[in-house]
């Protein structure tokens, strides 16, 4: 549906976005996911329209719309910043994209109560300031507004960064279900690596301007491509040299002593889960301990080097700093690159 060919973009003599080459699938929930200043924003403006590509070429539905006007591409964009015009109110912000094309007073009606039902505004809302709404309920306007033009594209810039933890845990939930409903393509846009687990069927994580790897939320996180992915994902533990070679000791397929090494915090284990033989046996001492109720995370020490590890144990805090004990790791959970 959406194809980026041999895309770079250059601001001066800075390289933002070096040879993107990406395919978003029709009715896909697509992600870019990397740190600040890594090109996402500019990778989405340059679907839009706003940037015009130093060489390659975007194709939507097998069209090149690289040279495309802005208002000719039918993609709508949800801003971080929700960018609602705050003196009308919700029912004529959402109207607005409406009245520009020229629809009926009736037809533009039935439009705006009709998406507004879908987003869990109500008509009391829909007569209120924007200036009036909480940020949540601005959102929903911004992806309203966004929605009703019935765009086939629909990007959003972090559009939940504004808003308090557990509001945006709510509202991602419903980005989700909006966006099945409608079935519309999207890309978003995100430096949370949980919004990007938990929504995505597919995540570009970028780089410095660069994919380090494409694929589902599972393959990225279980199959990370790259030392950067296997880092920026999740809670890693990097192994020191030490620990590395008295893992060789034990391992029946030596790891590289000159290459990095990393193990998932999870997967390191303070009891053995299975007698699988391959599981690499250190002894460690509780060094800290920071419980966060759902689990509790320790930090053990090994011979001077910190292994991190959670624990679940229903919530409850097992072991107490200084107690000695071992360690077990499954030789397929040391990922080197
Ligand atoms: N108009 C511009 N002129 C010059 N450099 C720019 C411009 N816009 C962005 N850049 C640079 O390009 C790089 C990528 O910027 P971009 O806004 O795409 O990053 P981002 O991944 O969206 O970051 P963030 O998560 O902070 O929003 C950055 O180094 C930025 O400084
Ligand atoms: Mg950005």
């Amino acid at each position: 549906m959406i194809e980026f060919k041999n895309i770079e973009i250059n601001y001066g003599n800075f390289a933002a976005i070096r040879n993107l080459n990406l395919e978003v699938k029709e009715g896909e929930f697509f992600t870019l996911l990397g740190p600040s200043g890594c090109g996402k924003t500019t990778t989405l403006r340059s679907l839009v329209g706003f940037v015009t590509p130093t060489s390659g070429s975007i194709f939507v539905k097998g069209a090149d719309i690289t040279n495309v006007p802005v208002e000719k591409r039918e993609i709508s964009m949800v801003f971080q910043n929700y960018a609602l015009f705050p003196t009308m109110n919700v029912y004529e912000n959402i109207a607005f994209g409406l009245r520009v094309k020229k629809m009926t007073k009736k037809q533009i009606d039935d439009e705006v109560r009709d998406i507004a039902d879908k987003v869990d505004l109500n008509d009391e809302q829909l007569m209120k300031k924007v200036s009036e709404l909480s940020g949540g309920q601005q959102q929903r306007v911004a992806i309203a507004r966004a929605l009703v033009l019935k765009p086939s594209i629909l990007v959003m810039d972090e559009p939940l960064s504004n808003l308090d933890a557990s509001l945006r845990v709510q509202l991602r939930k419903e980005l989700k279900r909006i966006q099945k409903a409608f079935g519309i393509t999207t890309i978003y846009v995100t430096h949370d690596q949980e919004e990007a687990l938990t929504l995505s069927d597919r995540i570009a994580v970028f780089n410095k301007g660069i994919v380090e790897q494409a694929g589902t939320p599972y393959d990225i996180y279980n199959y990370s491509a790259t030392e950067f992915v296997c880092n920026f994902i999740g809670d890693i533990n990097k192994l020191a040299q030490p620990v590395l070679e008295k893992i060789n000791l034990q391992s029946a397929k030596p790891f590289d002593l000159k290459k990095a090494a990393y193990v998932r915090t999870e997967r390191v284990h303070t009891a053995l889960k299975d007698t699988g033989k391959d599981f690499i046996q250190l002894k460690a001492k509780v060094v800290d301990i920071e419980y966060f109720g759902l689990y509790t995370k320790y930090a053990f020490d090994i011979d001077g080097a910190v292994i991190k590890n959670i624990e679940k144990e229903d919530g409850m805090t097992i072991y107490s700093i200084g107690d000695e004990l071992d360690l077990y790791l499954h030789s397929s959970d040391i990922m080197q690159f």
